[in-house]
C-alpha cells in the first residue's frame, strides 16, 4: 500500500505525510520536484525520511520546466487578467506529470497533495493527473473533514508537529504563504488578505526574495540584448544559453533592477477573488522582449489571430487545462505563429522598467522604404490608392449614419 505525496518540506505537507501514514497505514513516498526553489530544498531528503517517508524522490526538473513549459507559454504571450505571468499555474502540470510517473513505477494506489480545497492548485494537480493517468486515485487531505477537524488551525498543526518530532521552521510562523520556482515567487494570505495593505512598503521589505524594490535599484541603467529564434530566447548579450540558463540570468538581472513585481486581486477558478503578490523578474523581461521581437517580425493578421486567443490560452493554463486537447490545439497555432519571430531585441533595465532600445532581425517585415515619409524608392505603395481604400471602408459608415439621421 503506497501513496506518493507531493512534498515541500513545509509544515502542511510534513503533517500530511505523517497523517497519511497513520490514517491509511500506507508507505509514503515523498516526491519533490526541483523546479528552482533553491534553498527550500536544503535538507529536504533527511527531513522527509525523519518525518516517516519510506522513500524520497527529489527530481531536478528545472530544464524540462524551462524548455517544455515556460518557453511554449511565453511564445503564446500568456498573461492572466492583464497582470499575472502564471508562474505557479504552469508548474503544477509538470509536478503532476512526474508524480503520476512515480506512482506508476512504484505501483502506488494513490497520489496526494497539500493544496487546500479553496484554491487553484488542487484543480491543476488533479486535472493534469486525470489527463495523464485516469486510473490513479487522488487524496487531498484538506478536503477531508476528518483532516480538517483534526487540524482546525495553525496551533493544532504546530502541536502535532512537535508531538511527532517534525521540526517546525521559521517559515511556519510567517504571516503569508509562498510558492517559489524558476519563474516566480507568489505570496498570498496572512497580512496580504487585506487588499488595502501596502505590500510595497517598508513593512514588507523582507518578504521579497528575488528582487529589490525599484527605489532601491541601481541609478545606472543596464543594457541587455536578447537573441530570439522562432519565438524562443536562445542567447543573452551574445552568449548562447539553454532555456534554464536564460531564465537564471534574466532573474538575476531583473531582480537587480527591481523588475517584475505585481500586486493584484485575481479571480480563482473556484469562484473567489484572492490577493496575490508576485515577483517575476526574468519572466517579465522575457515577456516584454518577446513582444518587441514580434512587433518587427510577425505578420499583422497572424498577430491579430494569436492575440485574440491569448485570453483563452491564459485561462486554460490558469485553470489547469495544460494537458487538455484544446490547449494543445492552441499551442500548435502558437508554434506556427512563431516561425518568423527571430532576431535581436535590446532593452535597457532601469528601476523597475524595461525600456526598448532597439530591435533587429534578418527576417524583419519592417521596410523603411515603404514606411518612409520621403519619396518611396520601391513604388510598392501609391498614396493615391488610399483614396479608394478609405472610400470603400467608409461606405457602410455613411449608410448607417444616413439611416440614423432619417430616423431622428
Ligand atoms: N494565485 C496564484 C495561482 O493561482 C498563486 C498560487 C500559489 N500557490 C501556493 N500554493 N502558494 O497561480
Ligand atoms: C492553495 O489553496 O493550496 C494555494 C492557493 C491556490 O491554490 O490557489
Amino acid at each position: 500500500n503506497k501513496i506518493v505525496l507531493a512534498y515541500s518540506g513545509g509544515l502542511d505537507t510534513s503533517i500530511i505525510l505523517k497523517w497519511l501514514k497513520e490514517t491509511y497505514d500506507a508507505e509514503i513516498i515523498a516526491f519533490t520536484a526541483d523546479i528552482g526553489q533553491k534553498e527550500e530544498l536544503d535538507g529536504l531528503e533527511a527531513k522527509a525520511l525523519a518525518t516517516g517517508a519510506s522513500k524520497v524522490y527529489i527530481d531536478d526538473l528545472r530544464e524540462e520546466f524551462a524548455k517544455d513549459f515556460i518557453y511554449p507559454m511565453f511564445q503564446a504571450g500568456a498573461m492572466y487578467e492583464g497582470q499575472y505571468l502564471l508562474g505557479t499555474s504552469i508548474a503544477r502540470p509538470l509536478i503532476a506529470k512526474r508524480m503520476v510517473e512515480i506512482a506508476r513505477a512504484e505501483g502506488a494506489m494513490a497520489i496526494a497533495h497539500g493544496a487546500t480545497g479553496k484554491g487553484n492548485d488542487q484543480v491543476r494537480f488533479e486535472l493534469a493527473a486525470a489527463g495523464l493517468a485516469p486510473e490513479i486515485q487522488v487524496i487531498a487531505p484538506w478536503r477531508l473533514s476528518e483532516f480538517r477537524d483534526r487540524f482546525p488551525g495553525r496551533a493544532e498543526m504546530i502541536a502535532y508537529a512537535e508531538e511527532h518530532g517534525i521540526p517546525v521552521t521559521a517559515s511556519a510562523a510567517k504571516s503569508y504563504s509562498m510558492d517559489r520556482n524558476l519563474l516566480h515567487i507568489s505570496y498570498e494570505s496572512g497580512v496580504l488578505e487585506d487588499p488595502w495593505y501596502d505590500a510595497s512598503g517598508e513593512e514588507s521589505k523582507d518578504m521579497y526574495l528575488l528582487s529589490v524594490s525599484p527605489e532601491d535599484a541601481p541609478d545606472q541603467p543596464e543594457y541587455l540584448e536578447l537573441e530570439f529564434e522562432q519565438g524562443n530566447c536562445v542567447g543573452l548579450n551574445g552568449q548562447r544559453l539553454d532555456p534554464l540558463g536564460v531564465m537564471e540570468k534574466l532573474n538575476e538581472l531583473g531582480g537587480k533592477h527591481g523588475i517584475g513585481r505585481v500586486d493584484m486581486v485575481e479571480n480563482r477558478f473556484v469562484g473567489m477573488k484572492s490577493r496575490g503578490v508576485y515577483e517575476t523578474p526574468g519572466g517579465t523581461i522575457l515577456f516584454t522582449a518577446h513582444r518587441k521581437m514580434e512587433s518587427l517580425t510577425m505578420d499583422r493578421e497572424v498577430m491579430n489571430l494569436r492575440d485574440s486567443l491569448i485570453t483563452r490560452y491564459s485561462t486554460l493554463v490558469y485553470n489547469g487545462f495544460w494537458f487538455a486537447p484544446e490547449r494543445l490545439a492552441l499551442q500548435a497555432l502558437v508554434t506556427e505563429s512563431q516561425k518568423n519571430v527571430t532576431g535581436t531585441v535590446r532593452v535597457k533595465l532601469y528601476k523597475g522598467n524595461i525600456i526598448g532600445a532597439g530591435v533587429k532581425s534578418p527576417v524583419s517585415l519592417y521596410n523603411p522604404d515603404i514606411a518612409t515619409m520621403e519619396a518611396d524608392p520601391t513604388e510598392a505603395y501609391d498614396q493615391g490608392d488610399a483614396t479608394g481604400f478609405i472610400r470603400l471602408n467608409a461606405l457602410r459608415l455613411k449608410v448607417s449614419s444616413g439611416v440614423e439621421q432619417n430616423n431622428k
